[in-house]
């Protein structure tokens, strides 16, 4: 296993659209394995393969309530309900919370790296999560379609 280097705004691996996985493959295990280490290292509760210069459908989510980390190939959305507005931050984007829409509970569909077909249901943070991750598969960083981003200002009250 390996840490991987977690690329920052401005590079433009993190505006691609990333291809879907066709094979599950030795690398792409490493890659999944590189990613958890990268992940727990940066205590974040997501990170997208783009993040790590990697241009494929690939995410994984940490659902903080039961530690259990989701290892997300191919993922889709594929419900939606609700809508919340709380604070993201992303480990590509250091420094910037915003206040983002997303929805309240979603369903994602996915591979696993044994190819089996998965589901997940999330609320609350988890939802925010998987709507987050899924977005850095085409490009799109929550500073984007953000309710509202943070001052220095108020970053700074937060952090004290
Ligand atoms: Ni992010």
């Amino acid at each position: 296993m390996a840490l991987l280097n977690i690329v920052k705004e401005g590079d433009e691996t993190l505006r691609k659209i990333c291809k879907p996985v066709r094979e599950i493959t030795p690398r792409v295990l490493t890659l999944l394995d590189d990613m958890k280490e990268t992940l727990i290292d940066a205590d974040g509760v997501g990170l997208a393969a783009p993040q790590v210069g990697i241009l494929k459908r690939i995410v994984l989510v940490l659902n903080v309530e039961t530690d259990e980390m989701y290892e997300l190939i191919n993922p889709e959305i594929v419900s939606r309900e609700g809508e919340q507005n709380e604070m993201e931050g992303c480990l590509s984007v250091p420094g910037k919370w915003a206040y983002t829409s997303r929805p309240a509970k979603v369903t994602v569909k996915a591979m696993n790296r044994n190819g089996e077909e998965v589901t997940y249901s999330g609320e609350g943070l988890l939802a925010r999560a998987f709507c987050h991750e899924l977005d850095h598969l085409d490009g799109v960083l929550f500073t984007d379609n953000a309710v509202h981003v943070l001052t220095p200002e108020e970053v700074k009250e937060i952090m004290e």
